[in-house]
Parts: structure tokens; C-alpha cells; sequence
């Protein structure tokens, strides 16, 4: 199996002012050691809560935010410390589609502008342009518009052809389906299956919906409080749910809306708080990720 991306022990730390607390500075652990192997053609989703670190991850990954600790590897070769002038190469096989597409596409600028500045800037021509769109099924005259002369669904097209730009062959896809309704939801997913099978792109898909990430990828991890709880792949996690925070996510309904943010707590599982099957331990001992069956990886006391 060809390894395309791999975090090692990633560690990545906020700093945030309290105004609540007289501007206080409190820390936000987005990442405790998180380690990840993406291999191609093995489409792998990340699932979690919103403020679980997700879309930290997929920044750390491209190195658009730098971990404090811990290393990236591109196809097994070291990138942690690469200068940005060096990842050039590395971030036109690896793209991303950012969460909101209403944010990440500049209101002054027109598609075609966008995707010419996509593109290697020596050959920007307007077929690559023209193929770029097509690919995500709009006509070509959407070259014109502007992003507010679309809608939620036409913009996230042109986010994807975006991220077509420079044939990735790893896309990471956060929140792809966000803030679309549930008809454009399903045609988005389609095409980025579409692009999967026509192109042979490895996708990272980021989504707080267990269901949509368990449809699209072979793998997938579990995040909470910006650690992986759970790792498997996709028929394990959905025939055996390990992790008590997975086996929520499946009943959305018993989510409890708790304030449970990513403060600095070192002792105790991070799900401790919410956690119907808690013991003692819990609450002063952190579980590590080990492998309960192959390949099946859980961070919880249940099950050593
Ligand atoms: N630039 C930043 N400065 C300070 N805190 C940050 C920053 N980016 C993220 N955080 C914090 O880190 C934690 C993880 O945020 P992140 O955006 O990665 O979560 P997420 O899982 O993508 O959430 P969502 O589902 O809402 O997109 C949150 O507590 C967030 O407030
Ligand atoms: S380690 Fe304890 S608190 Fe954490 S998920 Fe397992 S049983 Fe629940
Ligand atoms: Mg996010």
C-alpha cells in the first residue's frame, strides 16, 4: 500500500484570551497527540463534534498551521520543518476544500480569476479553466460570475474545482456539505464520488455526520476533545462501535448539549464528563489509543 500522508504524535496548543475571566489566558489543547496514516486510495473520514479539532487537523496536515510538536511526512519524507517556498509541490497534490465556501472564495474575485490563480500561474489557459468547471458540473459561462451570483451549492462546485486545480491526488474535504440543504447535500456528495472513482483522488472527508462520512470512506477516526477515541475501518465501526462517544454519535438524539470544551485537563479520559459507562479510574487516568482487534484502535479503560 503507497502512503500518501502520516502525522506523527501532533501536538497543537491555543493561547485565547478569557474576557469572561478579566482577559485570563486560558489554553486550548486542539490536538493531543494525534497520529494518522492516510494511504492511497484508502478514502478516510474524521468525524467529531464541532470544536473536537478537526478542521485543526486538516490545516496541520497541509501546514497551513504548524504543530509545536510532532511530525508530517509526504509519501515517508519528513516536511515538518520545509520552509513554505518548499511545500509548493507538496500542497498541489494535497489540496483542501475549506469549510465555508462563502469565506474561502474571494467576493472580488470571478471563478475564472480564482481558478487562473489556482492553476500554476505559466499555464493558466482557458481550457484548463474551462475543464476545471465542467469537471463540477457547471456550464462553462459561470467563468463570469462572482461568488454572490451564486448559490450555496454552485459555490462549493467552484471550492472543488479549486481544489482540482494541479491534479491532487489527496483532497481533503472539511464540512464539504455544511450549510447545503439536503438535496444539494446529495448531489455534492455524488460529484466528490464522481471524482473519487473518474480520478482516483484519496479523499479526507471532515464531517460531524457519522452517516455521510461512513457512506464515502474505507476508514475512519473518531475525534474528541482533539484526541482520537476511536480507528477502523468503516464495516468495524459501523458492525462494532467501541468507543461510548462513537456509539452516540450513531444516536444523535443522546448527544447532551454540555459545555465540554478543550480546556487543559491532563488527568482523566476526556469524554469523562459525558461518558454513560464511567468508573473511577476515569477520572484521574487517561486512556491510550491501543489496538483492540487488527487494525481497530480505542482509547478507552472498557477494554484493557
Ligand atoms: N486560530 C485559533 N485560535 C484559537 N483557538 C482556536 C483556533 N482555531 C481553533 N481553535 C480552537 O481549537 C478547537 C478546535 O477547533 P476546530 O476548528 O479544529 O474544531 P472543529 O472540529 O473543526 O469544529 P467545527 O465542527 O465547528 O468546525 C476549538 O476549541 C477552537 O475554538
Ligand atoms: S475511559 Fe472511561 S470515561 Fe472514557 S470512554 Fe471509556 S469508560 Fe468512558
Ligand atoms: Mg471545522
Amino acid at each position: 500500500m503507497e502512503e500518501l500522508l502520516r502525522c506523527e504524535k501532533i501536538q497543537k496548543l491555543f493561547v485565547v484570551k478569557d474576557f469572561l475571566l478579566g482577559i485570563k489566558k486560558r489554553k486550548i489543547r486542539a490536538l493531543n497527540n494525534i497520529s494518522l496514516v492516510v494511504n492511497k486510495g484508502i478514502n478516510l473520514g474524521i468525524v467529531g463534534e464541532s470544536g473536537s479539532g478537526k478542521t485543526t487537523l486538516a490545516k496541520v496536515l497541509l501546514l497551513l498551521v504548524k504543530p509545536d510538536t510532532g511530525l508530517i511526512f509526504y509519501k515517508r519524507t519528513n516536511i515538518t520543518r520545509l520552509p513554505d517556498s518548499q511545500l509548493r509541490a507538496f500542497r498541489n497534490c494535497v489540496r483542501i476544500i475549506f469549510q465555508n465556501p462563502y469565506k474561502s472564495l474571494n467576493p472580488r474575485m470571478t471563478v475564472e480569476r480564482t481558478l487562473k490563480e489556482a492553476l500554476s500561474s505559466d499555464k493558466s489557459i482557458k481550457k484548463d479553466i474551462e475543464k476545471l468547471i465542467t469537471q463540477t458540473g457547471l456550464p462553462v459561462d459561470y467563468k463570469h460570475k462572482y461568488p454572490h451570483q451564486m448559490s450555496g451549492g454552485e459555490r462549493q462546485r467552484i471550492a472543488i474545482a479549486r481544489a482540482l486545480a494541479g491534479n491532487p491526488e489527496c483532497i481533503i474535504a472539511d464540512e464539504p456539505t455544511g450549510n447545503l440543504d439536503a438535496t444539494t447535500e446529495i448531489q455534492i456528495l455524488k460529484l466528490l464520488e464522481d471524482l473519487k472513482k473518474n480520478l482516483g483522488i484519496t479523499f479526507i472527508l471532515i464531517s460531524h455526520n457519522l452517516k455521510i462520512v461512513s457512506s464515502f470512506c474505507d476508514r475512519i477516526v473518531v475525534m474528541y476533545r482533539g484526541n482520537i477515541v476511536e480507528e477502523g475501518s468503516t464495516q468495524e465501526i459501523l458492525k462494532i462501535p467501541l468507543h461510548p462517544y462513537t456509539r452516540l454519535l450513531w444516536n444523535p438524539l443522546l448527544v447532551e448539549n454540555i459545555d465540554d470544551s478543550n480546556h487543559i485537563d491532563d488527568r482523566g479520559c476526556p469524554f469523562v464528563n459525558r461518558c454513560p459507562e464511567r468508573k473511577n479510574l476515569c477520572f484521574h487516568t487517561s486512556p491510550e489509543l491501543k489496538e483492540k482487534e487488527k487494525g481497530h484502535h480505542v482509547s478507552c479503560f472498557l477494554y484493557y
